[in-house]
């Protein structure tokens, strides 16, 4: 059916007037005034809105009321692989009550729809956008899913990969055939001098496990753009069909109950040749499009900007309070931070990244996470570290080696990911537990180091939970989930040491989560009281201001909390050996919130890996 603006519902010309310009004039600017593509997505746009079911519709009234309702302290998030997790979608669904357990009311579940068997990239190579991995189950099980978690006011994310699909989607076969039509959805070469001019700008996303950006077809004699693995297309959104189509998978996928859209590799999506085809001035009319797109189709949706870049590249894609993009995007430098401090003992580094988020506006919501699906990347601040005669490639190495348990003393266990003997860069893999030192205190039966490693999972969780924002617990972290070898069995795995953080949710383990003094059962209940602690106080609100203190000792990071009368003194020692924090909050009497314990935010005496949440006694 045509879109008329006379006949369209009350709610909807409402939405659609207060965006049309700007939408109109961001799409005419990118795609050369191409009113009849824009006529196109408009009329996809309203066929959604009228699909879109009722349910959703009066949440997303309820949303529009209550323009927050995903900041706060309300929600926590968990991310799972639907196969490890619970096989299928089904399962997903009879798990919903461990879900509660783990005080989670927003669940990421990883991508699900259709993908190749061989070649998925862990699902993010999608070959049909319409239809669920048959082994996990069908559109109408994700629906019912869907429906389960609102009725428990949990909300569920999914991701869209949109810069690219798998060369198996109906698109790219039909541009393999030679259809000129679909070869127009990708980037197509036939001569390599253009690929050698992209090669001089682009870096890459896997330069061992798939080097080039480029992949050759030799059935049709022409190069086709994979920025990420060789059957990963890249779509090409200078091509409006591209972009009209892909809303529409996106509406189709929101439309089944979605109410996070996580848009993967998003800088990616725009290319132009000479630039090193990341983060572009396109790349955010995009996303803004899209966050226009859903304003007026689905306003109670929210985006997530998947953005692994350096802070400065992270920011811009929030857009202005005026012309908002992402609602969310992760805080991965604080992440990448965070284990350097595991590693090096130190946390001035943290310190000064976290003054640099704290000193964003607080309408900026980041996901704070510890792990997850991904590698590590060491994207630090070198030029700071500068200053203590740290250089990237020799401090990369070094976290490297402490993280894989080469480094004298470590205790971690992880893997290197893309490690290019070229350049001397690699990544990181492995669980929180692993990277902690529970696995090898396990395997080595060392009781003393067992708890120490166990007391900084349970410190790190602490830490990430202050943080400003919305907390995502990667799933088996839990219950201390160690790392998984058996991909290394796996011919479709083994050159992806991602996997090893990918194993199968071990649900023995986790019924020992009620068992006394299991380590399964310290850390699901002292995370779980933490959780519940930080729902309970409104001083973990995301009104209130955030600053660092000064606790004088390298070690020992010092956070305050202040929303209101409210105020909390966070401290966290990132050694392993008893410190001090040497504070002066002598503004009355503090209660440790974790053990209830009345103690003097002064000269606070602390464990190795210990941590306090003071507050101030009302
Ligand atoms: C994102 C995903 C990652 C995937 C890549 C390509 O970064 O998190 O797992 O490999 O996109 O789609």
């Amino acid at each position: 059916m045509e879109f008329s603006l006379e006949t369209c519902a009350e709610e909807y010309r409402e939405r659609f007037l207060k965006h049309y310009d700007e939408l109109k004039w961001l799409y005419c600017e990118l795609y050369e005034n191409r009113m009849d593509a824009f006529e196109d997505l408009c009329g996809r746009m309203y066929r959604y809105y009228q699909q879109r079911g009722e349910g959703l519709k009066e949440l997303d009234q309820f949303r529009i009321g209550h323009p927050d309702w995903y900041r706060g302290n309300r929600l926590l998030g968990m991310m799972m692989y639907v196969d490890a997790f619970a096989e299928n979608l089904q399962g997903v669904r009879k798990q919903l009550d461990y879900m509660e357990e783990c005080n989670v009311n927003y669940i990421h579940l990883m991508p699900l729809l259709d993908a190749p068997e061989e070649g998925n990239d862990g699902g993010y190579a999608v070959s049909d956008f319409r239809k669920v991995k048959p082994s996990l189950g069908a559109m109408k099980d994700l629906g019912r899913l869907a429906e389960d978690c609102h009725r428990r006011g949990i909300s569920l994310c999914l991701d869209f990969v949109m810069n690219h699909t798998s060369e198996e989607h109906a698109w790219a076969k039909k541009a393999r055939q030679g259809d000129p039509e679909y070869q127009g959805y990708y980037y197509f070469y036939e001569d390599d001098g253009i690929l050698q001019e992209y090669e001089k700008t682009v870096p890459q996303v896997f330069p061992t496990t798939a080097p080039g950006n480029f992949t050759w077809l030799p059935d049709i004699g022409k190069y086709v753009m994979t920025t990420f693995y060789p059957y990963q297309w890249d779509l090409n959104y200078k091509n409006p069909a591209v972009l009209n189509e892909m809303m529409d998978n996106a509406l189709n996928l929101i439309n089944q109950g979605i109410d996070i859209i996580r848009i993967d590799a998003v800088p990616y999506i725009w290319k132009e040749l000479g630039t090193n085809c990341r983060n572009l001035p396109q790349v955010h009319s995009i996303v803004r499009m899209m966050r226009m797109i859903c304003e007026i189709v689905c306003p109670g949706v929210l985006l997530l900007g998947e953005v692994v870049m350096a802070p400065d590249k992270v920011v811009p894609y929030f857009g202005t309070v005026e012309k908002p993009e992402c609602h969310m995007l992760y805080n991965v430098t604080t992440m990448a931070t965070t284990w350097n401090c595991v590693a090096t003992k130190d946390i001035r580094l943290l310190r000064q990244q976290m003054d640099i988020v704290n000193g964003l506006p607080k309408e900026y919501v980041f996901l704070n996470y510890l792990r997850c699906h991904d590698d590590i990347g060491w994207g630090l601040d070198y030029p700071w570290l500068e200053q203590f005669g740290l250089e990237e490639v020799s401090h990369k190495k070094y976290l490297n080696d402490f993280f894989v348990g080469q480094y004298p003393g470590s205790f971690a266990r992880g893997e290197l990911y893309n490690a290019d003997p070229a350049s001397g860069d690699a990544r990181l893999c492995g669980t929180t537990a692993s990277l902690c030192g529970i696995e090898k205190a396990r395997y080595e039966h060392k009781d003393g180091d067992l708890e120490k490693a166990v007391q900084l999972d349970i410190m790190l969780h602490a830490y990430m939970l202050v943080q400003s924002g919305i907390p995502v617990i990667y799933s088996g972290d839990e219950i201390g989930q160690e790392n998984d070898y058996t991909y290394h069995q796996d011919l479709k795995k083994c050159e992806d040491s991602r996997y090893l953080h990918r194993g199968k949710f071990p649900w023995d383990l986790a019924e020992k989560r009620t068992e006394k003094g299991s380590i399964q059962e310290r850390l699901f209940a002292k995370i779980s009281k933490l959780e519940q602690i930080r729902k309970l106080h409104g001083v973990f609100g995301s009104e209130a201001s955030v600053w660092t203190i000064d606790t004088w000792d390298d070690s020992v990071l010092g956070l305050i909390r202040a929303n209101g009368e409210e105020k909390l003194v966070a401290l966290f020692n990132f050694s392993e050996s008893a410190r001090t924090a040497w504070i002066k909050e002598e503004d009355g009497n503090y209660t440790d919130l974790i053990s209830g314990r009345r103690l003097p935010a002064k000269d606070v005496k602390m464990p190795g890996y210990g941590v306090y949440w003071l507050r101030k006694d009302a």
